[in-house]
């Protein structure tokens, strides 16, 4: 079987799998991070994102191969229950999560956002999350909750 290396979560990792399956099945499988969600499986909810560098990108639709050599970071690397990330923080704080099935994709979406924007206005959030399902309606407070963590991610 050939190996596919990368940088998962900030270490050097080798996995044994067929470089054309999907980095999700491999993260959830052999790597056993079950963080990303399986969700529709077709690059259409968000459920499964990941940040590839620093983009967001749906694990389900990203072929195992195509991330030979690059930095992965899952919601596993974000942050920690002893050290979460002021998204995190922020999501617990504004109550922003109900079942919670689709905030690991939106945690990363919005880790991204922040990477590369780190004052978002509330459209640049929307727009940032607007691939993001979330069956139970929780978006308007998770808005709130990027902008929270901007906040405090900005403050001196
Ligand atoms: S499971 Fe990947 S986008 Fe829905
Ligand atoms: S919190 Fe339930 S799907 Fe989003």
């Amino acid at each position: 079987m050939p190996s596919v290396r990368f940088r998962l979560n900030g270490v050097e990792t080798d996995v044994d799998a067929d470089p054309d399956l999907s980095l999700l099945s491999a993260l959830r499988g052999p790597l056993r991070l079950t963080g990303p969600h399986f969700g529709c499986g077709a690059n259409e909810c968000g459920a499964c994102n990941v940040m590839v560098g620093d983009r967001a990108v749906a694990a389900c639709d990203t072929p195992l191969w195509s991330v030979a050599g690059k930095d992965i970071t899952t919601i596993e690397g974000l942050g920690s229950a002893d050290a979460p990330h002021p998204l995190q923080r922020a999501f617990i704080a504004e109550q922003a999560l109900q079942c919670g099935y689709c905030v690991s994709g939106i945690l990363i979406s919005a880790a991204a956002l922040l990477k590369q924007n780190p004052k978002p206005t509330g459209e640049d959030v929307k727009a940032a999350l607007d691939r993001n399902l979330c069956r139970c309606g929780s978006h308007n407070r998770m808005v709130r909750a990027v902008l929270r963590a901007a906040d405090e991610m900005e403050a001196p």
